[in-house]
Formats: C-alpha cells, sequence, structure tokens
C-alpha cells in the first residue's frame, strides 16, 4: 500500500470535517421563492423523479465524491455505500487514481458496488487521466457513470499536486469512447461561461458545477502545506449560487448537476429551481455519517425525501421540471452578479 496517497485521503476527509460549517455560504440563502398561495396540489401526487447523466433516478440527489484509497476511506465508502442502497440514492466513490497507481487498493473502491449491487454506482477521476485510466476506473466499479474532476485550483495549492494542466484532449477521447456517460466535474470552485464553451467542443453532455460554500479545498490543501503560506484562494471562484445562474444560458447543451454547501431541502429545491436536474452532496453526508452513523444518515436521506415533498407541494409543482417554473427575486449582489456575468 502506498502510504503517502492514503494518508492524504484521511487528511482530506480528517479537514473536511475539521473546517465542517452548518451554515454553508453557498448563496443560495440570497435566493427568495415567492410563496404559492393556491398550490393547487396534494402531497401524494409529487413525484421526485429525475436523471443523473441521462440515467432515470428516484430521487433528485445523491452521495457525491469522496472517498477510498486507504483503510480508513474504505470503510468510510461501505458505510456510505450501505446508506445509498437502503434510500436508493446514487452515490460516487473519490478518485480511484491511487488504485490505477497501486491496484492492490481497488478494494477499497469497490466494496461500494459489493454494497449496492443494483442502484447507481459513480466512478471518480481527475481529467490529467487518459482513456486506459477511465476504462480502468469503470471497470474497477462496474461503474454505471464516471465523473471527471476538474481541480487546477486544488492542484496548485497541495503540495505534492500537479502543476501542468492540459487535459482537453483527454477528456475528448474519454467522452468519444468510454462506455458509459461522463460527468466533468468542479471540487468547489464553480465553472465560468467559457468553460461551458469549451466543453460543449469536447462532446460533453453533463456537467457537475461543485460551487464555492461548503468543502473548501482551497483551505483544506493549505493547511496540508507545512507553512499554510497559500491562503490567496480560500475564497476563489463562484458559489454553488452564482454558478447555477452562470449556466443557465447553456441550458440548451448540458444537464447539470448543483453540488457545493447543500445542508438543506430547501437548498436542493433551490438547485432545481435555478435548472439543475440533481443535485450532489458531500460534506454534509460525511459530517452526518461521522456524528450520527449509517443509521443517521439513512434518517436524514428519508427526512429530505419527505421535505421535498412537502415543499414541491406548497410550490405547487408535480414534478421536478415544473420547478423551473417558481419565480425567485435575487438579491441585489446576486442579481448584479447574474447581470455581469452574462457578459463574461
Ligand atoms: C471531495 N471531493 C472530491 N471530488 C472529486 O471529484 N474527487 C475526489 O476525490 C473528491 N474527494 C473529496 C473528499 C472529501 C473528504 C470531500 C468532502 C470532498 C469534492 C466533492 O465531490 C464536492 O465537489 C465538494 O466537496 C463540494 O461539495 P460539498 O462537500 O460542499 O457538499
Amino acid at each position: 500500500m502506498d502510504k503517502q496517497h492514503s494518508h492524504r485521503k484521511d487528511e482530506h476527509v480528517f479537514l473536511a470535517e475539521k473546517f465542517y460549517q452548518p451554515q454553508a455560504q453557498n448563496g443560495l440563502a440570497d435566493i427568495r421563492l415567492l410563496p404559492t398561495n393556491l398550490p393547487e396540489i396534494s402531497k401524494d401526487e409529487v413525484s421526485l423523479t429525475t436523471t443523473l447523466a441521462g440515467k432515470k433516478i428516484s430521487v433528485p440527489f445523491f452521495i457525491n465524491a469522496m472517498s477510498g484509497g486507504s483503510l480508513e476511506t474504505a470503510k468510510l465508502n461501505a458505510q456510505l455505500a450501505e446508506v445509498a442502497a437502503t434510500t436508493g440514492i446514487p452515490m460516487a466513490t473519490g478518485s480511484q487514481s491511487i488504485a490505477i497507481k497501486y491496484p492492490e487498493l481497488a478494494s477499497t473502491f469497490s466494496i461500494v458496488r459489493q454494497k449496492i449491487p443494483q442502484g447507481i454506482v459513480i466512478g471518480n477521476l481527475g481529467a490529467s487521466h487518459g482513456l486506459a485510466a477511465a476504462q480502468k476506473a469503470v471497470t474497477m466499479l462496474q461503474a454505471d457513470i464516471l465523473e471527471i474532476h476538474l481541480n487546477a485550483a486544488q492542484e496548485l495549492i497541495m503540495p505534492e499536486g500537479d502543476r501542468s494542466f492540459y487535459w482537453e484532449k483527454n477528456l475528448q477521447e474519454i467522452i468519444k469512447w468510454l462506455n458509459v456517460p461522463v460527468i466533468v466535474k468542479e471540487v468547489g470552485f464553480g465553472i465560468r461561461p467559457t468553460t461551458f464553451k469549451q466543453l460543449k467542443k469536447l462532446g460533453v453532455r453533463y456537467v457537475d458545477l461543485s460551487g464555492r460554500g461548503g468543502t473548501n479545498f482551497a483551505q483544506i490543501e493549505n493547511q496540508r502545506r507545512p507553512a499554510k503560506d497559500f491562503a490567496l484562494l480560500n475564497d476563489f471562484g463562484l458559489t454553488t449560487a452564482e454558478t447555477l445562474l452562470a449556466s443557465q444560458a447553456y441550458a440548451a447543451d448540458f444537464s447539470f448537476t448543483a453540488s457545493g454547501g447543500i445542508r438543506t431541502a430547501l437548498d436542493i429545491v433551490k438547485c432545481l429551481i435555478l435548472g439543475a436536474d440533481n443535485v450532489g452532496i458531500s460534506g454534509l453526508f460525511l459530517h452526518t455519517m461521522i456524528k450520527k452513523g449509517v443509521s443517521g444518515s439513512i434518517e436524514l436521506i428519508e427526512q429530505f425525501k419527505s421535505q421535498l415533498r412537502s415543499l414541491m407541494t406548497l410550490l405547487g409543482c408535480r414534478t421536478v421540471a415544473d420547478l423551473r417554473q417558481v419565480p425567485y427575486v435575487l438579491s441585489v449582489a446576486l442579481e448584479n452578479f447574474r447581470q455581469q456575468i452574462q457578459t463574461k
């Protein structure tokens, strides 16, 4: 087993939990929904069904990439997978890069497929990998979907991270030839408009916007630097609300996942209203697993499902697609952002 890389996985989990904030700064509080006073609907008519990378899913949120690559994170993957299998929500593993390099670590990821024989399992790799590695990652998990993460900011702060970023060719080949759908995702810095133009040319259809406001990899990687001398980017990037607004002009070309600091069913509803087809959650599920274990995590997910139905009832929406029609008002700052981003 590779000690240095495995240790990094444990540190990410430890630091994500250390910096976890119950009140996320994802910008979604700056979006106010207008009350529906005559809903004309009953709660049992509401359907939570939506799609994730073109696949039908019965609940519009999932456990996003975090874990695997060490003994500790294998245990976490097994627990998260038990939660996903029990509640019927999809689950992504953390980056499988370490297991491509050290195949003896593959079981720290494939445990997820063992625990979720039927449900949707999502693999994960960085964009520095080519098609061959992507195929190995899919095979390792019998993955239904592969996430490819874009994390230049994280790598540059990470003491042992990459310093050179030529990713477009890899993405293009993976999208073209891989036998499962690919979600291109950020890791908490959001995605700017010109990136959508590049991604479209590369054939990308599914994008996880992963905005700022929850888990902060600038902060986490700076903490891992001996001198802690790279705090420059702690506030870098677009919040989840901002990246969602920035994505709206590209809705015809992509299906969006929203993620970054999701804490409540209301956060999920707001993301769906702003145009996401589904929502990824990492930090909150990590925190809940650490504090309340498997049963507490299952409880939270069942509570979210019920609360989503209540919120959709209140808003008069029978389907996730109906949520797009819900009117909202932005704070002055967010409205200013929305106007400026249209010209960027
Ligand atoms: C992550 N995230 C992540 N993303 C990814 O694409 N590959 C990875 O290996 C990891 N690893 C990882 C470890 C831990 C401990 C956390 C908490 C997160 C990023 C994650 O998928 C997500 O994009 C961000 O964390 C933002 O969402 P939250 O955490 O604010 O809900």
